[in-house]
């Protein structure tokens, strides 16, 4: 079947649709309604050719899952990996060599920015850090540049880019776009669409939704996915049967989630906004953002992460003592509402200076809405910002 005709299949449903049915099978042995999950390391040879071993990426748990998410994504072919960092490593390692170039927008996950320091500098990959601006990545390409790396919306400050406009300009010079879509979600936006070649998840955050499974998602057209799936059997890193079915579980409610939290995080921007404690709200959702217009027309809703910067006459510590139902946690995506300073959580690693440069300071505040009800997210958050103003005293 074409690649075209297949992606049009695949997408012919719903959305809730492919979220419940993507991928399913038919049980023939148990008939049972869920996915039996499939823990054998070791397959008959002799009756099929399509089994072989886990590591190689052909456990059925994980073809269930890479068909729901290929429905879902619009794309051909993928691979689940064991995190997102695996499903970011494994991609660059698998496309680009010594003597290549890449570019990487700025403001990417602090462990995707390390993986270029740590990793791919002292493999002699190029790369160079840019602005998230399409003039910027495309001024900073040069002859060897294979790659480029995108994030949108970005991690922490939730800055857009015009990703059909930047595509169009790469198209013709050989260069292999790559996206990270966990802020996004398959739900809110499909970079296959906009033409990006290939798409990452860390699985961790809303496609398992419940913070409990550590996970990472590559997708595309098969051509690329062959090449990444054959390093990654060398890397090793594949996703266990069960951690695969808890995945599948997860996807079949992530359009009901995600709608929650988008919806949700609506109302909290707004509700951030009008706040005297606070000076800045990041959220391409709301309509005084720079990025409401081209996150409108490239996104089908805004996402459920919002970041806000505290008045200097407040303190964060404080406001984070005084919640009670958002969780000060690090990680994002799950159905409670939780709360970092990313500053020392996700870009802990950054050197300061870049982190300033980027708008990260001590007194941002990265929010990843929850489904609980908007109201009592809006109460705690009222007390919370209510209780954690400087004192006269404190001042001094
Ligand atoms: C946008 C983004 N991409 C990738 C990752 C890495 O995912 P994992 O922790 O599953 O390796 C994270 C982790 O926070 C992230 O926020």
């Amino acid at each position: 079947m074409s690649k075209d005709k297949q992606i049009e299949e695949l997408s012919a449903n719903g959305l809730n649709t492919r979220c419940v049915h993507g991928g399913r099978i038919e049980d023939k042995t148990w008939n049972s309604v869920t996915s039996p999950i499939i823990q054998s390391t070791a397959y008959r040879y002799r009756e099929t050719e399509k089994r072989g071993y886990p590591r190689y990426f052909e456990s059925p748990n994980q073809e269930i899952v890479v068909n729901k998410l290929c429905a879902l994504e619009k794309t051909e072919s993928g691979i689940l990996v064991s995190s997102g960092m695996a499903a970011i490593s494994t991609t660059i390692l698998a496309l680009v060599k010594s003597g290549d170039h890449i570019i990487i927008q700025q403001e990417v996950y602090g462990g995707t920015s390390e993986f270029f320091s740590e990793v791919c500098r002292p493999l002699g990959i190029e790369f160079s850090f840019v602005k998230t601006s399409v003039k910027s990545i495309n001024d900073a390409i040069t002859d060897r540049t294979m790659m480029i790396f995108l994030e949108s919306p970005t991690n922490p400050t939730l800055s857009v880019l015009d990703i059909k406009n930047l595509v169009s300009l790469v198209k013709d010079k050989n260069i292999i776009t790559v996206i990270d879509n966990t802020f996004a979600t398959p739900i809110n936006q499909n970079p296959s669409q906009l033409g990006v070649d290939i798409i990452i998840h860390s699985g961790t955050k809303f496609l398992s939704g419940h913070s409990d499974l550590c996970s990472g998602v590559v997708l595309g057209p098969e051509m690329y996915i062959a090449k990444i799936k054959s390093t990654a059997r060398s890397l090793g890193g594949c996703l266990n049967a069960r951690d695969c079915y808890l995945l599948e579980r997860s996807l079949k409610t992530l359009n009901l989630r995600v709608n929650q939290q988008t919806n949700n995080a609506v109302q909290l921007a707004r509700f951030l906004f009008e706040h005297p404690a606070v000076t800045n709200v990041f959220y391409p959702g709301l309509q005084t953002s720079v990025y409401y217009s081209i996150a409108k027309s490239q996104m089908n809703n805004f996402g459920s992460m919002i970041t806000f910067q505290l008045s200097d006459d407040y303190n964060a510590d404080t406001l984070m003592d005084n919640l009670s139902l958002i969780i000060p946690a690090s990680s994002l995506g799950g159905v409670e509402t939780t709360v970092s300073i990313p500053w020392y959580a996700s870009h802990q690693k950054m050197p300061e200076d870049n982190k300033l440069e980027l708008g990260i300071t001590k007194q941002l505040l990265r929010l990843s809405t929850g489904i609980e009800n908007i109201g009592d997210l809006i109460d705690d958050l009222s007390f919370a910002l209510s209780e954690c103003r400087l004192t006269k005293q404190s001042f001094g």
